[in-house]
């Protein structure tokens, strides 16, 4: 068959697949799949490294009670145990499955990193850990986090900053997501907020800004925020594909504001996987803001990155079997914008450790073999690919709307507000 003809083939079908867009991996998934592939856990752990140790708060200025209460940080001591503190310390967040779980690996493979994987099920995450050979206490930390909960993200910051007491953190990604296409009413937290805005983008704004003093103390210290094909308009999957990310005046975030339950940050009907756009269209606009406002007095890289459509992903667990069993199938062979999860776990786990990704202020892709979904770069007729596997990194240039100022500004404010912190930053 003729590339045209593929085309011709897959175009109709791209529609009646819904967006081949949703980029990386959620983390929140309660149906994952397990893999089983890997040897088991060394049978001796350090008896130190594993022991859960209660850090009581230092009194101090937090207006908040619930800071007042003792913390329980089941980490392994750091400077009992001291295995942590030779290696960097990243913080991934949604780490116990898909695109976290496998840059997880990917940099316990690499070594010279110890890994905090803040997740919602500690016990599965202790689970997987031990199917893939992750080595608690050496390689990673196992640290809950509700990203669903301002108070869960405020309490998992107070435990995280315990642990590290003097340490710096060196990485901190956000990643975790969630993805909610199949809702025709939206889900709210028990803080008020449509889940996806909250989970994607909001918890991670309150946790970004929670760990800028650690974060502040690395040599290298880097905030990556896993982005999506979605936010960016100048590709196919994240232009055409209805529906599209758009935060119109934001007048549905001011009712929010205002105590007004209201899903949509434009005001208008809920549309879930819209909602997931818009989400990470603010991720988008945050990375930025964040730079202009913080890069220079923190010297925090702070960046984004789209790692390729990983059709495997979780991310689809909402969408119909028939979809998930077609989906990569369709995105490996017809439009060649797909990419593995180990490979697009290589590719967050570069974010944390290349030297080029000290950069900030970047949107970095990959330009493997993918021409479908293909960016292009204005000045030249080539699109690039922006998922196939493959390839070196690229600054990527974000869409019109994703480099908007005033509109990054203004979800700085709004989230600020949203998140009780007015008066951080
Ligand atoms: C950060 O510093 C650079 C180099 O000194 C300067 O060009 C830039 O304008 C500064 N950015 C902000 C947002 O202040």
């Amino acid at each position: 068959m003729s590339p045209l003809a593929v085309l011709a083939l897959a175009l109709p079908l791209s529609h009646a697949f819904v967006p081949p867009s949703p980029a990386h991996l959620p983390s929140l998934s309660s149906s994952r799949r397990v893999s089983l592939r890997r040897s088991p856990p060394p049978a001796s752990l350090p008896s130190t490294a594993l022991q859960a140790t209660t850090l009581v708060r230092p009194t101090s200025d937090t207006k908040d009670a619930k800071d007042k209460e003792p913390l329980t940080a089941d980490l392994p001591p750091l400077l009992g145990g001291l295995r942590a503190i030779n290696k960097k310390i990243v913080v991934i967040t949604g780490a116990s499955s898909g695109l976290g779980l496998a840059t997880t690996k990917s940099l316990a493979k690499q070594g010279g990193y110890f890994v905090v994987m803040a997740v919602r099920d500690k016990e599965k995450t202790k689970r997987i850990c031990k199917e893939e050979g992750l080595e608690e206490g050496k390689d990673v930390a196992v640290l809950e986090m509700d990203l669903a909960s301002f108070d869960s993200v405020r309490k998992f910051a107070r435990n995280l900053k315990a642990w590290l007491g003097p340490q710096p953190l060196d990485r901190l990604i956000c990643n975790a997501a969630v993805y909610l296409p199949h809702l025709q009413a939206p889900e709210f937290t028990k803080d008020g907020y449509e889940m996806s805005l909250q989970v994607n983008h909001l918890s991670h704004f309150l946790l970004i800004n929670l760990l800028l003093p650690e974060l502040k103390k690395s040599k290298d210290p880097r905030c990556v925020i896993v982005g999506s094909i979605t936010g960016n308009t100048n590709t196919i999957g994240g232009g055409l594909v209805w529906p599209r990310a758009e935060l119109g005046d934001m007048r549905g975030w001011r009712r929010m504001l205002k105590g007004q339950r209201t899903a949509m940050i434009d005001g208008h009907n809920f549309n879930g996987a819209k909602a997931y756009k818009d989400s990470k269209l603010c991720n988008m606009l945050l990375m930025q803001e964040l730079d202009r406002r913080l890069h220079n007095s923190t010297n925090i890289a702070f960046t984004s990155m789209y790692p390729g459509c990983i059709a495997e992903t979780n991310l689809f667990r909402n969408k119909r079997q028939w979809f998930r069993k077609l989906f990569p199938v369709f995105m490996k062979y017809v439009t060649g914008g797909y990419v593995s999860e180990p490979e697009a776990g290589d590719r967050l786990a570069q974010t944390v450790a290349d030297p080029r990704c000290a950069k900030s202020g970047i949107y970095w892709s990959w330009n493997g073999g993918a021409r479908m979904v293909g960016v292009l770069v204005p000045g030249s007729d080539t699109p690039v690919g922006a998922g196939g596997s493959g390839g070196d990194l690229f600054e990527n240039t974000l869409s019109d709307e994703a480099q908007d100022k005033k509109k990054a500004q203004m979800v700085w404010e709004y989230s600020a507000k949203a998140v009780g912190l007015d008066d951080i930053a």
